[in-house]
């Protein structure tokens, strides 16, 4: 995972910025760091990224050109892309909207 990339990320959308996983390990390695979620089925699936900061999937293709490529895309390259995500749609798994289980003493609400 590109750690320095997540916390541009992280500083996008949200007031203050989210220190991810190490907030739930205590440990440093794991600052910055977010599970990256699987693009299946993402057009269905706003808002988007860790914080949910960013509304639509355009917007988001244009984040990760940016972030995590270094490249501004053109209008026409982020319809592509979309379009070719929207074409990850298909039936949702049974457990789609099932609460995630997580490790026991994981997380401390
Ligand atoms: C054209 C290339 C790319 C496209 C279209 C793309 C698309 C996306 C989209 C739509 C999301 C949001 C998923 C969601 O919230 O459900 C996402 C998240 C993410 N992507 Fe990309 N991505 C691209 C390249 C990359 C690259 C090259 C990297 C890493 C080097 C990367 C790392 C991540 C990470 C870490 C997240 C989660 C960030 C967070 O939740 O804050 N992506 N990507």
């Amino acid at each position: 995972m590109n750690r320095i990339a997540v916390i541009l990320i992280a500083s996008l959308g949200s007031p203050t910025i989210d220190k991810g996983r190490s907030d739930v390990t205590k440990d440093d390695g794991d600052l910055y760091v977010f599970k990256v979620s699987s693009l299946r089925n993402v057009a269905m699936t706003p808002p988007y990224f860790h914080d949910g900061s960013i509304a639509t999937l355009p917007e988001a293709v244009k984040v990760m050109g940016r972030v995590q490529l270094g490249k501004a895309f053109s209008d026409g390259d982020v319809s592509k892309i979309v379009a070719f995500l929207k074409s990850l749609t298909g039936p949702l798994p049974k457990n789609f909207a099932e609460v995630p289980q997580l490790p026991p003493g994981g997380f401390k609400p």
